[in-house]
């Protein structure tokens, strides 16, 4: 007897549809899986036969094969389970009916009991666009491929259960409600911030277009707090820019229980240890990295030199092209990787380089090799370069700064306003224009030209710095309402570029 059941394979942020196919043939008991299985899927033939002995049916003691079509690509994971447990039991006549416009996917226990599996988000966009009618699937992943619609997501507790349902004993179950997540801390504010006007203003403008932005100053200056506090004042999402987000944090397997789709941007900061692999993403068959997992949001890397630099330079290409792409023998995928990169550091070992009061006690050489860790062409990619100086003791005094609300009400609609700009161009802010999306939107008067040129030439900067600048100042003209950049908005986007003189381009 011959049985077939739908099923969905992984491969990067996209699905595809298995063909699950099972044979009872005479012959000696025997169970076999074919098809590029993984040793999780092959492991599914003990976790098929207990959980199908353990739902009182039985398991056919014949010759069995069972294949995952097609061949040619690696089947990953325990998500067979489900389908390979309903071919059997129609390969043996223990379900009947027509389920070609069903699919399943699910791990099961010994017991029969349906667990969660990682990944329903894009399984639910790719069965609702290959025409499926229903997506059975494990009860506790239900809510999150219940943000798709036009498919009926089908939760499933146990395989008795759905034999149930499958046969039209039992009506589908309802998805459970989600709870709201539990209040987690409250995010930290900028009004706790004193002082500090360049630093926030510069967050401010990075948090509106998106940019890349490196703070430096010594310890206690405030660097690391600033940065935790992005999250507070990040402009909205836009609901493709969630699925999006989401899509990669189901297939890593990390949604939050009760959060299905994600609504606040990723804020990530892994720690100084992280290898490449974590970082860009890896494993067998490619997982996604840190740099995927914080995309639509912000990458932190605090104390920016401790960091290998091996595992730095790999960020190099996907910040400028927003998707990485890694390659193993398994295949090659894409991840996207639309990111704000945030990074803080001392300018030197002791912390006190270009210090007002204090001494700097580095040995010169131990500074310059401390700074060149962090490599010209990625210094490039960070649009703005800020200071943070140590706070005066007189803005210490002071009680209140500016609350995150408000900053976050001017970032939204400078956002908003680069939204309707690029509709339809497939980019949301300016950290992401092209260099013919430059020449289009980053009209420039002459005086802002000549201050451009002038800086251009004193400053000896790269063509990759000019067309930073332009976004930058294009951001900065939004914030201020400005449908045109004038030269104002390109002294202060300059202004966010001399630190690498400062530091970086001086003799020791
Ligand atoms: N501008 C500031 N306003 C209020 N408190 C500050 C400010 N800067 C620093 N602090 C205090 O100093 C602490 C250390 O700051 P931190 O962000 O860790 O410094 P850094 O990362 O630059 O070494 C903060 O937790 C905060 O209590
Ligand atoms: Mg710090
Ligand atoms: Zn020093």
């Amino acid at each position: 007897m011959f049985a077939q059941m739908k099923s969905l394979g992984l491969f990067g942020m996209e699905a595809y549809i298995v063909d699950v196919e099972a044979d009872i043939s005479q012959g000696l008991p025997a169970f076999d899986i074919v098809g590029l299985p993984d040793a999780a899927v092959k492991e599914a033939r003990e976790r098929v036969r207990s959980s199908i002995k353990n739902s009182a049916l039985s398991f056919p003691v014949s010759r069995i094969t069972v294949n995952l079509a097609p061949a040619d690509i690696k089947k990953e994971g325990p998500l067979y389970d489900l389908p390979v447990s309903l071919a059997l039991l129609c390969a043996s006549g223990q379900l009947t009916g027509d389920f070609s416009d069903c699919v399943f996917a699910g791990e099961l226990s010994l017991g029969g009991t349906v667990r969660p599996i990682t990944g329903v988000l894009p399984m639910a966009i790719q069965a609702k666009e290959s025409g499926f009618k229903r997506f059975f699937l494990p009860a506790a992943n239900a809510p999150e491929a219940s943000i798709i619609s036009g498919i009926e997501i089908c939760p499933v507790h146990n395989l008795k259960e759905l034999l149930a349902i499958l046969n039209g004993q039992m009506a589908i179950p309802a998805i459970a409600k989600v709870e709201e997540p539990p209040k987690s801390e409250p995010v930290p504010d900028f009004a706790d911030v004193l002082g500090q006007f360049d630093a926030r203003r510069a967050l401010e403008i990075a948090a509106a277009g998106g940019h890349n932005i490196l703070l430096v100053g010594p310890p206690g200056s405030g660097k690391s707090m600033l940065a935790r506090r992005l999250p507070s004042i990040l402009p909205n999402m836009t609901l493709d820019e969630s699925i999006e987000t989401t899509k990669i944090h189901s297939i890593a397997g990390i949604l939050p229980p009760n959060t299905p789709l994600i609504r606040e941007r990723p804020f990530r900061s892994p720690h100084q240890t992280i290898s490449s692999a974590g970082l860009a993403g890896g494993g067998r068959i490619p997982k996604p990295g840190e740099i995927s997992l914080s995309h639509n949001g912000v990458l932190f890397l605090d104390e920016l030199p401790e960091f290998s630099h091996d595992t730095l330079e790999v960020l190099r290409q996907p910040l400028e092209d927003a998707s990485i792409t890694i390659s193993r023998v398994s295949g090659t995928l894409t991840y996207p990787c639309s990111i704000m990169l945030v990074c803080a550091m001392n300018p030197c070992p002791c912390g006190y380089f270009g210090h007002p009061t204090r001494r700097c006690t580095c040995h010169p050489g131990a500074v310059s090799k401390y700074l060149s860790h962090i490599s010209g062409p990625l210094l490039d990619r960070l649009d703005l370069h800020v200071e943070v100086p140590p706070v005066d003791f007189q803005k210490l005094r002071e009680t209140k700064a500016e609350s995150s609300t408000e900053i976050r009400k001017r970032v939204n609609d400078a956002r908003n306003i680069q939204q309707k700009r690029y509709a339809g161009s497939g980019i949301t802010c300016n950290a992401r224009l092209t260099p013919s999306m430059l020449r289009e939107h980053c009209q420039l008067s002459q005086n802002a030209v000549d201050l451009l040129r002038a800086a251009y030439e004193s400053m000896g900067l790269s063509a990759r710095a000019y067309d930073r600048i332009l976004k930058v100042s294009r951001t900065i003209a939004d914030l201020g309402h400005s449908p045109s950049i004038k030269s104002e908005h390109i002294a202060e986007a300059v202004q966010y570029r001399s630190l690498d003189r400062k530091y970086w381009a001086r003799d020791f």
